[in-house]
């Protein structure tokens, strides 16, 4: 069985430009009507990064006049659709902000599509009982203590990631999702992944730990190893606005697998690239765990 491509782009705050000139009319109104500052700028982020995520995928160019044109509309389960010139277009979305980050994944239309971005961060206990599955509370409980929290974070993403997939989000109990790490040799950072639902859809899926982000991605037919869209280079300038201007300016369609990166954002480096060496112990608890009860 062939795997299906996935392809990811992360954005920043320091990514999105000032303007609104890369927003459609629709989005423009929609965006006025959102009130609360934090809400307002997740937003824009998101739509910032699915828009160059489908324009880098598909070879278009990033202009505002292009990017205008890719509209991501919400379907009335809040799923992000994907349309282009009014019209709906042959790709599927799935996205993510958290802290000021954004993660877009793009596949070809059709396929069931989930991606999250989650911060490693500490937890109530209650919060575990509340969320996770039995089985997952206990592989929580036997994890050794500096690696709780990370994994308590890579099941909850993976959960959304599901959540997302099934176009339900929090409407459906998350613990009728049940994440379980597979054993596997890391492959650029990223380690494989399956969801189970209680109503029997199986979802494969890729994890990987930057710092203290978490992020994962999973999708239905089973995707290959995530691929990264990467932004075109731009020539450091004195003029840090004028930069910006060039990389959302630039007009040289470019594929999807080639290297690109995006000079007006030295930190974005660190945060794609820079796994943390820890993330393998989060996953090897886990995954003991895990095998520990047959999971
Ligand atoms: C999907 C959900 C779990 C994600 O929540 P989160 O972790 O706080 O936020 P994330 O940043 O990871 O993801 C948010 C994105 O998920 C996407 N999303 C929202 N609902 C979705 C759904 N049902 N299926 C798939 N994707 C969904 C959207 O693109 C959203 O970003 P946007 O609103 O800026 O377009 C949550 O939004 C949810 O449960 N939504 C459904 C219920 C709902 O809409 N409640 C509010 C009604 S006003």
């Amino acid at each position: 069985m062939s795997l299906m491509d996935v392809y990811f782009l992360e954005q920043t705050e320091l990514n999105v430009p000032p303007g609104n000139d890369w927003l459609s009319e629709s989005e423009i109104l929609c965006l006025s009507r959102l009130r609360f500052a934090k809400r307002h700028d997740d937003w824009r982020l998101g739509r910032w990064t699915a828009k160059r995520a489908v324009a880098l995928r598909s070879g278009l160019p990033a202009s505002p006049q292009m990017l205008a044109k890719i509209e991501i509309r919400p379907a009335p389960s809040g799923a992000p659709t994907l349309f282009f010139e009014n019209k709906p277009a042959a790709a599927t979305i799935s996205l993510s902000h958290r802290d000021g980050k954004a993660i877009c994944a793009v596949t070809a239309a059709g396929l069931e599509l989930g991606c999250d971005l989650e911060l490693i961060e500490p937890h109530s206990d209650g919060f575990i009982v509340d969320y996770f599955t039995a089985e997952e509370q206990l592989a929580i409980a036997e994890a050794p203590a500096g690696d709780r929290f990370c994994l308590l974070a890579l099941l909850w993403s993976a959960k959304e990631s599901a959540l997302k997939a099934l176009h339900a989000g929090l409407r459906l109990d998350t613990r009728q999702v049940i994440v379980r790490l597979l054993e596997a040799s890391d492959l650029n950072g990223w380690r494989p992944l399956r969801v189970h639902s209680t109503e029997g859809q199986i979802f494969d899926g890729w994890w990987q730990r930057t710092n203290d982000t978490i992020r994962t991605l999973v999708a239905n037919p089973s995707p290959d190893l995530p691929i990264l869209l990467k932004t075109p280079f731009v020539l450091p300038t004195s003029d840090h606005g004028a930069g910006r201007r060039l990389a959302s300016l630039s007009t040289s369609p470019f594929a999807a697998r080639e290297f690109h990166r995006d000079s007006s954002n030295p930190n974005l480096d660190a945060d794609l690239y820079e796994v943390a060496p820890y993330g393998a112990n989060c996953k090897d608890s886990a995954v003991r765990a895990s095998d520990d009860r047959g999971l």
